[in-house]
């Protein structure tokens, strides 16, 4: 019979590979605490609207890469990414109630049909971080400094923090407007998609990978539009403080005035962190303000700012060596099947991982099982059941002792 794999851009996370996952997990739930921030989750799927009106259905996120599927005749969609579903839960939960700010942080597995290649997948997995209730650059540099500390606990260093404003969306539409206008001329030389965007959505423009579309946008009449400061004086102090924050807390970072992300949502600061040591997709952390979004999708003015981190490329760059091997504290070695398996459940029921041998082996192959899984083997003769006690053999050192049954957990321990 023909076998069934695993679906193009799908990956299954192996039991080799599941330390990594545990350690990224582990270290958000400890980083992202210590900020004050609550981990939220919510569903995999959600109305295919929340996805077109919050992320916006200009982007290629809506328009090319969702799973939408009808079940009773209603529109449903595998979530693209969580902010949207975030902002959903808390404007439904009434959490603009809740005292300013509301951080929460999630992590989850994310769907979007691209053309699979490395770093890019179907079905992966993000950690974010979103922030409710406050306008002040503080929270964008708080937010900031979350993602890179976060970083850092995953022992990630070698990496590039870029911002941008993309200011307000009055700032905003004077800026496309004037885009639009040097572009013009050009108009039908641009691919196609460019020549979508143009209308749609001028911004997205800058993020176009065709090299005849780059050489254009690379005239000097379009690059002193680009390169010119277009946000208005509110929006150029809010990114002048948000920097001030950023140097005092001595975060390194670079203005990159072509970044202008790919969701609809943003306003005022966007950011992403970028890899030294990835190929093309090389953004391992990508986020930025959306202050209109909570009201566009029927909550009360908020505004709000947060970052997601594509896990899979989190894993590639962690090394792994560094990270303490999840094994079994203890094997129960014996030849005694009925002693064994009591000693592994009272040591199971006094919360230590514990193993014996199911099968029945020699006590030599038992011993050599063990020093492959666990930290302790726990030798259980005939010589120590009739006194009552147990060697115990630490598997790193070789060092062994025989103590009394009673001391054996605290032992372990
Ligand atoms: P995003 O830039 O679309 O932003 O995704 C964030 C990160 O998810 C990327 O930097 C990348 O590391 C990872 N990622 C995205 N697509 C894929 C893929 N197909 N395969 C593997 N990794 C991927 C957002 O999703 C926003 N919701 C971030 C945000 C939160 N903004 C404000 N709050």
């Amino acid at each position: 019979m023909a076998m069934i794999k695993v679906q193009k851009g799908t990956k299954d996370i192996l039991p080799n590979e599941i330390n990594v996952w545990h350690f990224m997990e582990k270290k958000a739930n400890e980083i992202f605490n210590k900020y004050g921030a609550k981990e939220i989750r919510t569903p995999i799927f959600e109305a295919t609207e929340l996805f077109a009106r919050g992320v916006g259905d200009t982007t290629d996120i809506v328009n090319k890469e969702m799973y939408t599927f009808e079940k009773s005749e209603r529109s449903l969609t595998l979530r693209p990414e969580n902010t949207a579903g975030v902002v959903r839960s808390f404007i439904e939960n009434g959490m603009h109630r809740l005292s300013a700010p509301v951080k929460l942080w999630y992590k989850g597995p994310m769907f979007r049909y691209e053309r699979p290649q490395a770093g890019r997948q179907r079905q992966f997995h993000q950690v974010g971080v979103e922030v409710f209730g406050i306008k002040q650059p503080t929270a964008d540099a708080e937010v900031i400094l979350m993602a890179v500390n976060y970083l850092k606990s995953l022992g990630l260093n070698d990496l590039t923090v870029e911002i941008n404003s993309l200011g307000c969306p009055t700032c905003r539409e004077n800026f496309k407007n004037k885009l639009k206008e040097v572009i013009k001329p050009y108009l039908s030389q641009l691919c196609e998609d460019c020549q979508t965007r143009y209308e749609k959505n001028p911004l997205r423009l800058l993020d176009c990978k065709v090299p005849e579309c780059q050489e254009i946008f690379s005239k000097p009449e379009i690059q002193a539009v680009i390169q010119g400061d277009f946000i208005c004086e509110e929006c150029a102090e809010h990114f002048e403080e948000l920097k001030n924050y950023l140097d005092i807390l001595g975060i390194k970072y670079e203005r990159n005035k072509l970044l202008v992300r790919g969701l609809d949502y943003y306003n005022r600061t966007v950011f992403e962190i970028k890899s030294n040591n990835l190929g093309s997709q090389n953004a391992v952390c990508g986020g930025g303000r959306y202050d209109s979004l909570v009201r566009n999708l029927g909550g009360e003015d908020t505004p709000a700012i947060g970052f997601a981190m594509g896990m899979e490329r989190l894993a590639s760059l962690i090394d792994v060596s560094n990270i303490p091997e999840e094994k079994t504290t203890a094997f129960v070695v014996s030849n005694n099947t009925i002693e064994a398996v009591k000693l592994t459940e009272e040591l199971r029921a006094e919360g230590i991982s514990t193993e014996f041998d199911l099968t029945n082996k020699k006590f030599v192959k038992q011993l050599e099982k063990a020093s492959k899984v666990a930290n302790f083997a726990v030798i259980l003769g005939e010589d120590e059941i009739a006194s009552n006690s147990v060697t115990v053999k630490n598997l790193l050192t070789s060092e062994q002792k025989t103590v009394k049954r009673g001391n054996l957990t605290e032992n372990l321990k």
